[in-house]
């Protein structure tokens, strides 16, 4: 139960974020954004707005800084602002004002006249479905049409046919703004040739990259810092918008320069998770046994088709077994601000589908949904040869049932004075993934270590893991090793995402370490050193050899070193050609509904996970509870909401419904613990996504169970349930 480390920093207020940064001499911007969906920019008359006081630059797609297009290897292309004069969204980024404070700046932004030729917006998922195309695939995970047929079967709509209980029905889902407590936002600082940038994100070595693309210079002469980030969840995968229009003005003005985004900018000069519409048909046998299963699905996505909501991936794909499958997927452009991934993409919502789906079939079944999903439970993936490396999905369902009281459900849930009550369920699974990761490992003269990687640990403890990885890995106290993130000038750490840092950084760390020791015990033994010409072994942070042993301070001081150093890379490999991977999850969540004002609240929940090896149980439990939080604000409190021309109706935290504490009840969070050595020698999965799957099936579940009433879209709401 090792509390984060950087904790105290945070409470005290002391951690330094990316905006926290100052310098002499610095300038602020202040980012101007489109108002109208779609078309293009005729003029912009900037003549009040750089003669208004303190104006140090006006730019803009007639004046634009000089940034190009650029990339990162993980994300695909990546949109540069002020390059054309094409608005495809309400809120784009269409202007940048510098001056010498930031009152100024934002003073002189609202004296720009945009005139527009104005185009009509398409800004609706449901006026857009007609026109749906084919998502590309493979793009964002998302599968291409995908159809598994058991042998002797001709078609999907036989196996259908041959099904005596079939349950269809269309779900919808919201689309949703990270919201991260830290605004997008950065502080750039020309530095000779080159820039360093101040700015919260997932990968500071991705984001140099990306940048010194859009600036033209060497990925060297670019340095990202990022020790702190305030929340990303996908969101802060780019360079954000701040970022490249702070570090192209820094190197304009020769000056630095401040620029966050304003909370109602967030909501579209970034991006967000897209809306769903999600089709689905079950048939299965009169036992419970699914025979076919079919998942459609529509993401929107915005007109430049950057990313979709892969739902029908990684739920359908990979959650039952089933002999007969289809999938399709299908985006529909529209003007809306971009999209992008946020944590679990895909299965956060394609749960929602598919796990209130499979409710409905056992209530048309009468049966126990826990005993259906039991029942369908699938060794591997359907259609692929590879088993599951380790499941205990039915021993979570089996500890979950029994620690929430699953036993004294009724059917009809049961009423507690003005409140009807009702429990319900749902699978969670996340595949269990790695990126190439490289970490330098340190042992220091004074008896203390270093663990460092340009990773980020955007709110998720790890650093923490990197402490506690690095000191099991060296044999040696927690308390001795220093834990360096958010640099780019670290060797590459990979990208927070996908819950992917602590497996990748983890392995890479226990490489480290052992290309450390033996680097420390060839010090030790070399000549002239204190165990010159002896047989040598490592134990404790020691170094031994018969009846003597010294530190490894203690070996580097005799030698003169203040210290050693060796690096380790890990990257996923063959392992992927043995086994399917993935984290699991059993969901369970009690709902009570006023009879009177219908308002919905979770009383209880409970998460039982089978993750793999957890490194520090306090920082997973919270982070679980964190995306279980998250999947009850899906279920009753998310919702972006378009209006017709196209800006958002509730881009700031007073509409745009979030829970508060009086939200939620306690959280239980329990583990399963099965190291996954087959998927890295670490033995810990991804814990960082799979909180937020299937809670919002499992709130909407128990609200059926509690009022019979089965809502098929997200957010659910009072009217919902009148
Ligand atoms: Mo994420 S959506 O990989 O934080």
């Amino acid at each position: 139960m090792t509390p984060r480390l950087d904790g105290p920093l945070k409470v005290a207020g002391r951690a330094k974020y990316g905006l926290d940064n100052n310098f002499p001499g610095m300038a602020f911007g202040y980012v101007v954004l489109s108002t109208i969906a779609n078309g293009e920019i005729e003029a912009m008359d900037v003549t009040a707005a750089k003669s208004a006081p303190g104006v140090l630059g006006v730019y803009s797609p007639f004046d634009p800084l000089d940034l190009r297009p650029t990339s990162t290897p993980l994300m695909g292309d990546t949109w540069v602002p002020l390059q054309d004069r094409e608005v495809a969204y309400y809120g784009q980024p269409i202007g940048f004002v510098v001056a010498e404070t930031f009152e100024q700046a934002r003073d002189a932004s609202m004296l720009i006249e945009v005139s527009y030729h104005e185009r009509p917006a398409l800004t609706s998922l449901e006026d857009g479905l007609a026109t749906a195309e084919d998502a590309p695939p493979g793009r964002d995970g998302s599968p291409p049409a995908l159809e598994v047929l058991a042998p002797g079967v001709e078609s999907f709509e036989d196996a259908l046919a041959a099904s005596p209980v079939v349950v269809e029905a269309t779900y919808r889902t919201a689309a949703q703004n990270h919201a991260a407590m830290e605004p997008h936002s950065a502080v750039a600082v020309p530095e000779g040739d080159g820039v360093t940038v101040y700015t919260g994100n997932q990968g500071s070595t991705l984001m140099a990259g990306e940048l010194a693309g859009a600036l033209a210079l060497e990925p060297s002469a670019v340095h990202v810092l990022n020790p702190f980030v305030g929340g990303a969840f996908g969101g802060k995968g780019r360079t954000s918008i701040p970022a490249f229009l702070a570090a192209a003005a820094a190197r304009a003005l020769g000056r630095p320069v401040k620029a966050a985004l304003a909370r109602e900018q967030v909501f579209t000069a970034t991006a967000n998770r897209p809306a769903t519409v999600q089709k689905m048909t079950l048939g299965a046998d009169a036992h419970g046994t699914l025979i076919a299963l079919r998942h459609d699905s529509w993401s929107s996505t915005p007109m430049d088709r950057s990313f979709i909501e892969p739902t029908s991936h990684g739920t359908s794909r990979e959650w039952y077994a089933t002999q007969n499958l289809a999938i399709s997927q299908k985006m529909v452009p529209l003007n809306i601000p971009p999209t992008t991934f946020m944590r679990a993409p895909g299965e956060a919502p394609g749960s929602f589908a598919l796990e209130s789906a499979i409710d409905e079939l056992a209530v048309a079944l009468d049966m126990d949904p826990i005993e259906l999903r039991l029942r369908n439970n699938s060794a591997a993936p359907p259609g692929k040869d590879l088993q599951w490396s380790s499941k205990h999905l039915d021993e979570c369902f089996r500890i979950g049932a029994q620690r929430f009281g699953w036993a004294h459900r009724s059917p009809n849930g049961h009423t507690d004075g003005d409140w009807l009550v009702g429990l319900g369920t749902a699978t969670a699974m996340f595949p269990a993934l790695r990126f190439p990761a490289t970490v330098q490992v340190t042992f220091r003269a004074d008896d203390t270590a270093v663990v460092g990687t340009g990773g980020a640990d955007p709110g998720t403890g790890l650093l923490t893991v990197l402490a506690l990885v690095g000191a099991e890995s060296l044999d040696i106290a927690p308390e001795r090793v220093t834990p360096l993130l958010g640099d780019s000038a670290l060797p590459p750490g990979g990208l927070s995402g996908g819950s992917t840092a602590t497996a990748s950084a983890g392995t890479a760390i226990m490489i480290a370490a052992t290309n450390l020791i033996d680097e420390l015990l060839a010090v030790a033994a070399a000549p002239g050193a204190p165990f010159e010409g002896t047989e040598v072994s490592y134990a404790d942070g020691r170094v031994l050899a018969d009846g003597k042993s010294m530190t490894f301070g203690e070996v580097l001081r005799a030698v003169h070193r203040p210290s050693i150093s060796a690096t380790g890379s890990s990257a996923p490999g063959e392992e992927l050609t043995k086994h399917s991977f993935s984290s699991f999850g059993a969901q369970f969540v009690e709902v009570r509904v006023h009879r009177l004002t219908r308002e919905a609240r979770v009383s209880r929940m409970l998460g039982v996970f089978d993750a793999g090896r957890i490194i520090n149980e306090k920082a997973a439990r919270s982070q679980l509870m964190g995306g279980m939080i998250w999947g009850v604000s899906a279920a009753l409190h998310e919702g972006l909401e378009v209006e017709a021309g196209g800006r958002l109706a509730n881009a700031d935290f007073a509409s745009y419904l979030l829970p508060v504490n009086a939200d939620i009840p306690d959280v239980d969070v329990h583990f399963v613990e099965y190291p996954d050595t087959l998927h890295n020698d670490l033995g810990a999965k991804g814990i960082g996504e799979i909180g937020t799957v299937g809670m919002a099936a499992a709130v909407a579940n128990a609200i059926h169970n509690a009022t019979g009433i089965r809502v098929r879209h997200l957010p659910i709401q009072i009217e919902d349930l009148l």
